[in-house]
């Protein structure tokens, strides 16, 4: 959708990335670290003082105690952190439980270790969990349940029941948990993030992964992380010492300094959360019928009362002859299927959603 949003010149509300600046502080931090010299690799698991700060902010936000020398390891992006996290503890005939509409690189990260994606849909229209069908998808080889909250494509977040259902089904099992959050800062309608980190018994048993790309609205830079209990943990660098082994040294050294600074995230969903509200809004004005979207960047709109085309076929259209590109919510199912429903991201400056709006005003 994007190399023809880009070939027809159109608005580009499909891809999941911002089109308004990063922070220049954060950006003169770097260029300060690279005239210090921190040009060389840093510590396989990252560098020291930015793993500490790391603790310090987990400390605060989930109330849990993280040591950042051995549950801690800084990896280049989010999606690196989850691929590793699979591989150090996958083996063939594994099954892991994943959830569709999903982000894409889940079933290809499970499959390229030999395991088994164990696909169940969420349920249409809230995505919400179905609890009954995880329970009887659970066999002897469920080696672990992936989750994402806030979630890629649908903007769901996890619930107090979500939890509670998730503490019964892996009470008293080996299953573990891979929960990518990497949209923590990004939760809306003062909800909270309910991050594994703060369940004890959820956290013993989960690789937990995060990405500074979407926190600091960066995404070329390919940094997150990972946080998992040291036995997995250690895992998990056998896997990072001979693929990455150190990640981008100067940018670890500005984000030591910047992410001590609480309102640099903490401010990121009062941001985005108006910025939602103002797509809404602007929305009202056409024939699509929005979905809830309570966190990340995205909102997802139902287009059934305008058309009944396949919704690949429609977001097409839209961007050919509107010039507005979305992403038809069927390319996150492996069975790509087709609730008519679009997802647009609203990480855009305003303007580019005022633009994007006058235009959807026409379909
Ligand atoms: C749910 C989800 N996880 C992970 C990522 C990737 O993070 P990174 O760019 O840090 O690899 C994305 C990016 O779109 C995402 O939507």
């Amino acid at each position: 959708m994007s190399a023809l949003a880009a070939e027809k010149k159109a608005v580009n509300l499909g891809q999941g990335f911002p089109d308004f600046m990063m922070s220049e502080e954060l950006i003169e931090l770097v260029n300060k670290a690279m005239l210090d010299g921190y040009n060389q690799y840093v510590h396989m698991n990252g560098y020291l003082p930015l793993r500490e700060t790391i603790a310090d902010k987990v400390s605060r936000l989930y109330n849990a105690a993280i040591n950042p020398d051995t549950e801690i390891t800084i990896t280049p992006g989010g999606t690196y952190a989850i691929y590793t996290a699979l591989t150090s503890v996958l083996h063939p005939g594994d099954e892991v439980i994943v959830f569709e509409p999903g982000y894409d690189s889940y079933i290809p990260n499970i499959e390229i270790n030999g395991a088994i994606a164990v696909r169940i849909p969420l349920q249409f229209p809230g995505y919400s969990i179905p609890w009954d069908k995880v329970r009887g998808a659970i066999t002897e080889k469920t080696k672990m349940i992936m989750l994402n909250s806030p979630h890629n494509p649908t903007g769901a977040v996890l619930s107090e029941n979500d939890i509670m259902e998730l503490r019964r089904v892996v009470d008293g099992t080996g299953i573990l948990i891979l929960s990518d959050e990497v949209y923590e800062h990004l939760v809306y309608d003062n909800i909270p993030h309910r991050s594994m980190l703060r369940y004890e018994e959820l956290r013993s048993r989960s690789f937990v992964c995060f990405s500074f790309g979407k926190v600091y609205h960066c995404t070329g830079w390919k940094l997150g992380y990972c946080i998992a209990p040291p036995e997995f943990m250690s895992e998990f660098r056998k896997v990072h010492q001979f693929n990455c082994f150190s990640s981008h040294s100067p940018s670890q050294v500005a984000l030591a300094e910047y992410l001590r600074k609480e309102e640099t995230y903490l401010s990121l969903a009062p941001m985005l959360q108006k910025k939602r509200d103002l797509f809404r809004q602007l929305m009202e004005s056409t024939r699509f019928r929005p979905l809830n979207s309570s966190g990340s960047y995205f909102q997802c709109y139902d287009y059934s009362s305008i058309s009944d085309e396949p919704d690949k076929d429609f977001a097409i259209r839209i961007t050919r002859d509107h010039g507005v590109a979305c992403i038809p919510v069927s390319a996150f199912y492996q069975d790509a299927i087709d609730n008519k429903v679009v997802r647009f991201c609203f990480a855009k400056k305003d303007e580019t959603l005022e633009r994007a709006v006058d235009r959807l005003k026409n379909v």
